[in-house]
């Protein structure tokens, strides 16, 4: 494994990233966040597995679909089945609620998740081959009332991390499964033809998806888009309806939207609602969540008809635009005391200091090393902590120790049996990170 440069360093595959203490603070809030407006809205968590049957995402995703013929973790098992890493998860969520019988549960079933998700893409800015997402999914109910909530909950969320503001609700109707069928047909036609104009993914998709040509980012793909035939006019009468009530709703909750008859969204088990929330200056490039209605997918999977409308957003996307739009999460890794010591006696008494103070809620770190009291002190300082307590060879004599503040530079000899009430004032208790699973257990 060596050579002349020394040992090989390894590094992480293309796409996927560490995630460091720093951006971890990040994902503690956005998982905040959610957890507590799905909770106010009485949605339930759920964690399908990192893998499932390929079958569960081909069928659900559909074959021709970006995501299956192009971006998927597939492999065999040692039996040779085919198993693939999730690339999204209202298939699997859909697949759990047929395998568990939810169809049971009081309906709808509302479910939420945060999960990492796997999808051999072109790794770019906002675009990776491990990224996580949250999601929510609706199951059992086709009121357009439940689209709206979705949304709702999406843009709460958004407002929540103080990103909002950098987006823009793109909506749409892709009508019922018939009425997008006979639509396919006259797109498919209306390209026939113009194979000079169209880039190689659409030549590709022409036949077999052509309404993904309507999304395609190429300009000259884009112009052709704009002059095609349009959804609208092969819509059914019950999507329109549908649709005009969704909106009602939205304008109902102060909810502003923007229609786009282009919007396709790149997953095949759409019919009806669509949307995607838009970044204002870059578009559908680095779009920060996209969801809608699938109503076909739960029959498709193999349970009874069941309607469902979901959302999903890209949690490394949130954390960039909450980077960009300068919003700080709280910190609580940040240290409260650091006990400094010298000599082995005084090391003896440092030890269930330490664990007194962590018991009382005080975020606590020991230098129990041989360093020099001023190379403790010097790594106080590198942990930012605000508090240093001092324990050398006077003070264990004496039953006292040493409480400094580092930003001041000052400070007091106190009882060692006063240590720790003194630093909880001194910390003030709602800083205080008390854990007690005892309390928090039912008996
Ligand atoms: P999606 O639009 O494929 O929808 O993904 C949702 C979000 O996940 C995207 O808007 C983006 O923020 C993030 N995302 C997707 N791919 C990547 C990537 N390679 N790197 C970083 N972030 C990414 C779905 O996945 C559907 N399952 C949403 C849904 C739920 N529809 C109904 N229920």
């Amino acid at each position: 494994m060596s050579d002349n440069q020394g040992p090989k360093r390894f590094q992480t595959p293309k796409g996927v990233h560490d995630i460091l203490p720093k951006d971890h603070e990040y994902h503690t809030f956005i998982k905040k966040v959610v957890r507590h407006r799905c909770r106010q809205a009485g949605f339930k968590r759920i964690t399908t597995p990192i893998f499932e049957f390929t079958d569960v995402f081909k069928r659900s995703i559909g074959d021709e679909t970006d995501i299956v013929s192009k971006e998927m973790y597939t492999f065999e098992d040692k039996k040779g089945r085919s198993l693939t890493l999730k690339p999204e998860s209202t298939a699997g969520v859909v697949r759990a609620y047929i395998q568990n019988n939810m169809q049971e549960w009081p309906q709808p079933v509302e479910l939420y998740y945060i999960e990492p998700h796997f999808r051999y893409d072109r790794p770019q800015k906002g675009r990776y081959r491990q990224f996580w997402q949250i999601g929510l999914e609706l199951i059992g109910e086709s009121d357009p009332a439940l689209d709206a909530q979705c949304i709702q909950l999406a843009h709460l969320i958004n407002k929540d991390l103080g990103i909002a503001d950098r987006f823009e609700l793109q909506l749409n109707t892709i009508g019922t499964p018939e009425a997008r069928a006979e639509y396919s047909q006259v797109l498919s036609d209306y390209y026939v033809g113009k194979d000079r104009s169209l880039c190689e993914d659409c030549l590709r998709r022409r036949d077999k998806n052509p309404l993904r040509l309507l999304d395609c980012k190429a300009e000259d793909c884009q112009i052709l888009a704009d002059l095609a035939p349009k959804m609208s006019d092969y819509l059914d009468k019950e999507s329109v309806e549908f649709h005009e009530e969704l909106k009602s709703y939205l304008d109902e909750m102060g909810i502003e939207y923007k229609e786009n008859e282009r919007l396709v969204r790149g997953l095949d088990y759409y019919s009806k609602t669509v949307f995607e929330f838009w970044d204002k200056h870059e578009g559908a490039q680095n779009a920060i969540g996209g969801g809608g209605r699938y109503d076909g997918l739960v029959e498709l999977l193999g349970g009874n008809p069941t309607p469902a409308v979901g959302y999903a957003a890209g949690i490394e996307r949130m954390i960039a635009n909450m980077k960009i739009s300068k919003v700080r999460v709280p910190s609580k890794d940040n240290l409260h005391v650091f006990v400094a010591q010298l000599g082995t006696e005084a090391k003896k008494k440092c030890l269930p200091l330490i664990q007194d103070l962590r018991e009382a809620g005080i975020k606590t770190m020991g230098a129990l090393g041989k360093g020099a009291i001023k190379n403790q002190l010097r790594l106080a300082d590198k942990h930012g902590v605000p508090w240093t307590v001092l324990i050398g060879i006077t003070e264990v004599r004496d039953g006292t120790a040493i409480i400094r503040n580092m930003e001041k530079g000052t400070q007091e000899t106190v009882p060692m049996e006063k240590v720790v009430s003194t630093l909880k004032k001194k910390i003030g208790a709602k800083n205080l990170d008390t854990y007690s699973p005892g309390e928090l257990l039912y008996s």
